[in-house]
């Protein structure tokens, strides 16, 4: 549309899918730091991408934040099954539970009229106890749909905001400081090389699962998130990123 033409947003988008090595890139009015709108524009059009790419018979993978949770809400309702699975990315992430996958994918799958197979994790479980659960029949069934999920939907921040918002210690925040994590996504924090330095105790996608998935979607916006965003998509995993001028921008600037 005109707003599109005037601020030559397909030029941003080709520009950064270039240099990103992505296959597609949507780039939305404005700066999700700035202005909520933004954040909302990004969601409607990550609803418009999902009714686009999503066939019959596919698994869909999502996980939490608030941009995630934005998203479920601009999906229509559907009247007709679309006969897809969605599921949760990973376990429990220490988040409050309207930002949680789980609560995100039942949302996603109720407005889609899809299934859905959930992971309650509790988020503290000490390791031993993870690989317990993990172990367990009905659990591994889910994780198997996860793992070779057809979409994989994932938010991104900045490695600061999530420990923040996780209540991370002093200790732990200190460690991911010394091993220059700046980006996080479902549960791993990335150095700005694409490393994962450090990871949320919990379970479900792992970083090398996302070789196996189909089309990976990196979703979040704000010049704040760019470095972040840069760290994620360094993984090499990542096709499509759904975005805001403020990222993308920000990222022009940086690479
Ligand atoms: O905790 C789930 C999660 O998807 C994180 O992996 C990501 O960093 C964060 O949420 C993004 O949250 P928001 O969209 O609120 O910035």
């Amino acid at each position: 549309d005109l707003v599109r033409e005037l601020r030559g947003l397909a030029d941003v988008e080709q520009r950064l899918a270039r240099r990103l090595g992505l296959q597609r890139v949507i780039v939305v009015p404005g700066d999700a730091d700035v202005d909520d709108t933004s954040k909302k524009e990004i969601a409607r059009a990550t609803a418009r991408f999902l009714k686009e790419v999503l066939r019959e018979g596919q698994v869909l993978a999502v996980t939490g934040g608030s941009t995630l949770a934005e998203v479920a809400l601009s999906l229509p309702e559907e009247s007709v099954p679309l006969g897809i699975t969605v599921v949760p990315g990973r376990g429990g992430l220490g988040e409050d539970v309207e930002l949680q996958a789980n609560t995100i994918a039942a949302e996603i799958a109720r407005r889609l009229r899809a299934n859905y197979r959930l992971l309650h994790v509790p988020d503290d479980l000490p390791e031993e106890a993870v690989e317990t659960v993990a172990s367990q029949p009905q659990v591994r069934e889910i994780l198997d749909l996860i793992r070779r999920a057809d979409i994989v939907l994932h938010g991104v921040g900045t490695a600061e905001e999530m420990a923040r918002r996780r209540r991370l210690g002093p200790a732990e925040t200190a460690r991911l400081r010394e091993r220059g994590a700046v980006g996080e996504a479902f549960g791993y924090y990335f150095n700005r090389q694409g490393q994962p330095v450090y990871q949320t105790a919990s379970f479900g996608l792992r970083v090398e699962d996302l070789a196996h998935c189909g089309q990976v979607v990196v979703v979040g916006g704000g010049r704040s998130k760019a470095e972040a965003a840069l760290a994620v998509i360094s993984t090499g995993y990542q096709d499509v990123l759904i975005t805001d001028e403020g990222l993308a921008w920000r990222v022009l600037e940086l690479t």
